[in-house]
């Protein structure tokens, strides 16, 4: 492996120590590990792909002061490390693109791999746990059968706690294997989609006290 992307993993890990909101260390090594693979099998830039993928949760302003200063930071990183300009403003691009303008229509297929492998890494198992644990953070409950699942929550309907674990699956999770981009990443997205409708499924059951 190159010396600048272990540089780069110990600086992430180092930022990221002590991140609770589901941006850990390991969300970013697993979605740096799958999106690696995904830029192999769709002949994409391994190098832009990688940064990007360990960078792509640092311009968040849950861990950064604000977006702005997490991209001037990474691009600080970048310069000393003597990445070439065309290439820290791919990666710059690709992070600002996917954590400020979560609407935007991404134009390189390595900002398409990375925005792949962060959704990925929101379902299956792992998706599971993750938003249990982001709920539990928030003060949301694991299930509230007397809310309707809302695609838009207002900032103070969310705050006052108004959907649940289990909301969040209808709200976003069961929706993001028809929003894979590439063909490598659907394929994966199917197997995790299966498991969360199984688990929501049992929840159901059990929920009902219905016994099988
Ligand atoms: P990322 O930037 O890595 O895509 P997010 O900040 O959007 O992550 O979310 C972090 C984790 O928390 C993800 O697994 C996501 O599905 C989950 N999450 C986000 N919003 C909610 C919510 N309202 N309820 C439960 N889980 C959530
Ligand atoms: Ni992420």
């Amino acid at each position: 492996m190159e010396e600048i992307v272990v540089q780069a993993e110990d600086w992430v890990k180092e930022l990221l120590n002590e991140e609770k909101t589901g941006h850990d260390w390991h969300h970013i090594r697993r979605v740096t590990t799958i999106a690696k693979q995904i830029a192999i099998e769709e002949n994409a830039n391994l190098f832009v792909v990688t940064l990007a993928s360990l960078f792509h949760d640092l311009a968040d302003d849950k861990i950064m002061p604000s977006e702005a200063e997490g991209i001037q930071l990474i691009e600080k990183w970048l310069i000393e490390h003597q990445v070439d300009e065309s290439t820290i403003a791919e990666i710059s691009d690709i992070i600002k693109t996917i954590s400020f303008s979560k609407g935007a229509t991404l134009q390189s297929i390595e900002a398409k791999i990375v925005q792949d492998a962060d959704r990925l890494d929101a379902i299956g198992a792992i998706g599971v746990a993750r938003t249990f644990q982001y709920a539990g953070a928030k003060g949301h409950a694991y299930y509230d059968p007397t809310l309707s699942v809302r695609e838009n929550m207002t900032k103070e309907e969310y705050r006052l706690g108004k959907t649940s674990a289990i909301h969040h699956f209808y709200e976003k999770l069961l929706k993001l294997k028809s929003q894979m981009h590439t063909n490598t990443a659907q394929k994966i997205a199917e197997e995790r989609h299966q498991f969360m409708e199984n688990f929501l499924e049992q929840f159901f059951h059990e929920w009902q006290s219905e016994f099988k």
